[in-house]
Formats: structure tokens, C-alpha cells, sequence
């Protein structure tokens, strides 16, 4: 297959990119689209066939359901049930932006996008060229993250077309994602609102119209209960570069000397990475990639820039990779989230 790839600013949206987009989706096609977390890999959420092609695209297993892209807030009675107050409080409060919700489905979604579930999680993404996208494709986009599945999820056009080339019909390209990390998932349909994945929305954000909010033990990365995550994607091996990651955690100081210890004693010829803060990154020379992920006190930046430095460790054919550990204030639970997942949760502590 061959895939347009087509580029289109933020602020002034090429309206014959998105109306083409529309066409290929309306027709049961697949189109890779910008959102301010990351890219998403879009089919029409209301036709069983094109979700089963985002499976295959993405080499996905079908029994992980996939987020129903909105452009409209009322759209959301057209596919859920049972939503509640305190919802639609999250939904004034957080919408449109980076946060998805679970409520019980309406027939009109197929169980193919669901991934057999009778839940659906529903997202009204902020950016422009998405809420666009999404308006002239019918209104109902399914879309998970256009990386092929386990890949880091990515966060500019770049990254897209080197997973999804020849896959799709589609990509449109409008830059860099602000954000860098996936939407804050809550799923309404247990007891009490449920937080499944860290993301930026955090915790404290989360309560102030919730109340407590309870998270899935697995939102720590925790192995110990054998509990399966209730998001069914975060129970498998996830955002993992090729080589080996491992977590060192502990004072600054000895972090950085364990590190540089355990690039000195390489010697079988492996080629060692690290992903370090800036205050860090002159101390690792050493290093055949040294990925500084920007100051420790912008968690902004460093959460907008790990993908990219795990898809860096990738293409720089490192096999052996340390991080620091990033346990920011407001941000750290959706960074970890993702970086012990990526290692395996493999940590050191030192
Ligand atoms: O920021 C995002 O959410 C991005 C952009 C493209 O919007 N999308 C994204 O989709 O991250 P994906 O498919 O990579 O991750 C969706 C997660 C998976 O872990 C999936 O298992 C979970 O959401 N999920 C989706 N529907 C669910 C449901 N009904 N019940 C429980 N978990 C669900
Ligand atoms: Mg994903």
C-alpha cells in the first residue's frame, strides 16, 4: 500500500489534507493523526471491519479495546451509557484535552472496537488538525497510538511514518506533540472512578472534582498483586526500546556513579546508552548515546522528550541502556508509569 503523508500547520489547518483524511476514513480506510499527547492511528469507531484493520496495522492483539475519538462533547450520548455527574463535572473541567473516560456502551459500537468489552473509553482530544480530522470523518474515530505494537508511542510524524509506511493510506504530519505521553485514563463503570493510567491529568488534578480517586495497582507498576491491569493494554510489555533498560534510582550522587561505573566496565563491546537529566548528561561522555532529556525541574520537557529518546536508543542500535529516574511532582506518576514499564521493571536501587 502506498501511504500519503501529508503535512499541515497547527494554526492554519490545510482544509484539503483533512477533507481527504475524511474520504479515505468515510471509505474504511485507516489515517495516522496528530493529538497534543500522541499520534493516534484512526478508523471509523462505528464499523467493526475498521477496527480489525487496526489491529492488524498496528500487530495489535484484538482483545485490547481501543479509545473513541470525539470532536463534539454531546457525541458522547451517541456511544455511552450511564454517565455519571461527577463525569461530565471531569468533562467541563478537563475537555477537550488529554483525558479519556470509561462508561458502558450503546450498541452502535461495535465489540471489534472494544475489543469485545461492553465498556468504551471515550477522548475528546484539544488539538486542532484531531478535532478537525475527527469532524470530517463522521465523528466517531477509533484511535490508538500509531506505533506498531510494544514500540514507543510517537509523538511526531517521524516517528509515525517509520512504523506505519506502507500500512495505512494516511499520516498527517503537524509536528511535534506537546505533550509526549497518553491520555489520563478514569473508567466510571466501577464502584468509584477508577484511574487505570497515569497521564497528565494527574492525581491532584483528578480529586479536586472527584474527590479520592482510586487507582489500579498496576498504575504503579506493581507486580506483586496478580491482579491483571483493568486497562487490558497495560498488561503487556509496553513503550520498550530494542536494548535492555534499567531504572537507578536513588541520590544523585551515587546514581550517577553507579552509572558511569557500569559503563567503564562494559567490555564485551555492547553499545551502552543513557537517558539523564541535562545537569547530568556532561558526567556521561563515555557513552556510546548520551540522551539528555532536559532539565530536572521542567517535567514538561521530559515528558514530551522519552519516546523520543527510547526510539533514539533504537536507531543509534544501543543494546544496553540506563535511565535516572524521573519522579517529578506533578508529572513523575505518568513518566515512571511508562519508564518501568519500558525497563521491564528492572530498577536499581543504589
Ligand atoms: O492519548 C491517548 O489516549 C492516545 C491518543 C491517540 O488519543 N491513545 C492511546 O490509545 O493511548 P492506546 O490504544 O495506545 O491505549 C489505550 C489504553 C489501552 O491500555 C487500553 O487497554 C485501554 O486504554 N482501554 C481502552 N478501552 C478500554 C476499556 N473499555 N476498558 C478498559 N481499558 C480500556
Ligand atoms: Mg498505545
Amino acid at each position: 500500500m502506498i501511504t500519503i503523508y501529508a503535512k499541515t500547520d497547527i494554526s492554519n489547518i490545510d482544509g484539503d489534507v483533512i477533507k481527504r483524511a475524511g474520504e479515505i476514513i468515510k471509505a474504511g480506510g485507516l489515517v495516522a493523526f496528530p493529538t497534543e499527547t500522541v499520534y493516534g492511528l484512526g478508523g471509523d469507531a462505528l464499523r467493526a471491519e475498521s477496527s480489525k484493520k487496526i489491529y492488524a496495522a498496528k500487530g495489535r492483539p484484538s482483545d485490547n479495546p481501543l479509545i473513541v475519538h470525539i470532536s463534539r462533547f454531546e457525541d458522547i450520548y451517541e456511544i455511552d451509557r450511564d454517565i455519571q455527574k461527577s463525569a461530565m463535572r471531569l468533562a467541563e473541567k478537563f475537555w477537550p484535552g488529554p483525558l479519556t473516560m470509561i462508561f458502558h456502551k450503546k450498541d452502535i459500537v461495535p465489540y471489534e472496537t472494544t475489543g469485545g468489552l461492553d465498556t468504551v473509553a471515550v477522548r475528546f482530544p484539544s488539538h486542532p488538525v484531531a478535532r478537525a480530522f475527527i469532524e470530517a470523518s463522521g465523528g466517531f474515530i477509533a484511535a490508538p497510538s500509531a506505533n506498531i505494537s510494544g514500540r514507543p508511542s510517537p509523538t511526531n510524524g517521524q516517528h509515525v511514518y517509520e512504523d506505519m509506511n506502507g500500512r495505512i493510506e494516511m499520516i498527517i504530519d503537524s509536528g511535534p506533540c506537546s505533550i509526549g505521553l497518553e491520555s489520563t485514563i478514569i473508567d466510571f463503570t466501577q464502584s468509584s472512578p477508577m484511574m487505570l493510567r497515569p497521564g497528565y491529568v494527574n492525581e491532584e488534578m483528578l480529586s479536586e472534582v472527584l474527590g479520592e480517586v482510586t487507582k489500579d495497582p498496576a498504575v504503579f507498576g506493581n507486580t506483586l498483586t496478580n491482579e491483571l491491569p483493568k486497562a487490558p493494554g497495560m498488561k503487556y510489555r509496553h513503550y520498550a526500546p530494542k536494548g535492555s533498560l534499567t531504572i537507578v534510582s536513588g541520590e544523585c550522587d551515587a546514581v550517577r556513579e553507579y552509572i558511569k561505573k557500569a559503563i567503564d566496565a562494559n567490555s564485551c563491546g555492547q553499545r551502552v546508552g543513557v537517558l539523564i537529566s541535562h545537569e547530568n548528561a556532561e558526567y556521561f561522555k563515555a557513552a556510546d548515546f548520551v540522551g539528555d532529556i532536559g532539565n530536572r525541574d521542567n517535567e514538561e520537557e521530559i515528558a514530551s522528550r522519552l519516546y523520543e529518546l527510547l526510539r533514539k536508543c533504537d536507531e543509534e542500535n544501543i543494546n544496553i541502556i540506563y535511565s535516572e529516574e524521573f519522579d517529578t511532582p506533578r508529572l513523575g506518576l505518568a513518566i515512571m508509569n511508562r519508564l518501568i514499564k519500558a525497563a521491564g521493571h528492572r530498577v536499581i536501587e543504589v
